[in-house]
């Protein structure tokens, strides 16, 4: 397969189109980025590379961090987890307050904002030191042991997060938050700020390409199953109310955030990044979902 070719000649093609999405304004910082930012980068389990446009240049992961909490609570609480968080698609929006009342504030997945808040409440009673803790975690999967947190970022949600301090605060009343709801948030705040640039991203999620385990130093990162537990979350909810969609033209398991960010998984053998800050209606990237479509169609390499 050359993958550099297909991948060269479809950012071509995705780039030279007309762009209709909008930079996430909502958390302020994220919209000082320059939106033309258009960066691929594909690492294979056999060590093959390949990168194009802007894949060197850092960016905020946001709601792709959900992926790495939920694998680093995943493997400390193993199939219990499922008590406090469900695995079905919500079909709503990732911020959406609705169906948690009915619900009994059991989120639907851990993915929209409510089951990551849930996912972060897990990791605050579970670590010494959550937010040290979580990084050493993705430290340890990443080649570059420089992965950090945006400050700003992090300050820029924090000022500004009042859904997301509505949903903590609604979970606690209906019993699903032990800790104090600004603790959860506080720490639920930094993960989503993470930064990386493609590259960096694509390395990252090779662990669920191969089955749990981290390709560089072969160490298990959660299990098989639990691996494949995840890839079928991503599938069915890694793109809120456009999962349908994604599975549809995609075909492979992935997770967006509102930096712009897509990870997409093609199980035994790839991880591809793609970054591109202007989203849909949705809250994906417009850019991001349409390369990754033209991607698995022309390389005719899907999971369906
Ligand atoms: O909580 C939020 O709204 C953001 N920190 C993350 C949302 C996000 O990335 C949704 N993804 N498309």
């Amino acid at each position: 397969m050359n993958y550099q070719d297909i991948i060269q000649e479809v950012y071509q093609k995705v780039n030279s189109m007309e762009d209709p999405g909008q930079p996430a304004s909502y958390i302020p910082e994220l919209e000082t980025v320059d939106a033309d930012n258009f960066g691929v980068y594909l690492t294979t389990l056999d060590q093959g590379a390949f990168g194009v446009g802007n894949c060197y240049e850092a960016f905020s992961i946001q709601s792709i961090a959900k992926v790495l909490s939920l694998s680093l609570a995943y493997g400390i609480l193993g199939e219990h987890i499922w008590n406090r968080v469900g695995v079905e698609p919500s079909g709503t929006a990732f911020n959406s307050l609705i169906q948690l009342d009915a619900d009994n504030g059991i989120p639907r997945n851990p993915f929209i904002n409510s089951g990551a808040i849930v996912i972060s409440d897990i990791l605050l009673s579970n670590l010494e030191n959550p937010k040290e803790d979580f990084l050493a975690f993705v430290r340890s999967i990443s080649k570059n042991p420089a992965i950090n947190y945006s400050p700003t970022i992090a300050a820029s949600e924090k000022a500004v997060g009042f859904r997301n301090v509505a949903l903590c605060n609604f979970i606690k009343s209906l019993g699903n938050i032990n800790n104090d709801p600004a603790e959860v948030l506080d720490f639920y705040f930094d993960l989503c700020s993470l930064e990386m640039n493609c590259k960096e991203l694509s390395e990252l999620f090779l662990f669920l390409a191969n089955n749990g385990v981290n390709v560089f130093d072969k160490s298990a990162i959660v299990t098989k199953s639990q691996s494949k537990r995840i890839n079928a979350l991503m599938q069915t909810c890694g793109f809120y109310d456009e999962s349908g969609e994604f599975a549809f033209k995609v075909g492979l398991p992935g997770k967006s955030g509102v930096g712009g960010g897509i990870i997409a998984v093609h199980p035994n053998q790839y991880a591809i990044a793609v970054w591109s800050p202007k989203l849909n209606t949705k809250g994906n990237s417009y850019k991001g979902m349409r390369f990754l479509e033209e991607f698995t169609t022309k390389s005719q390499l899907s999971i369906f």
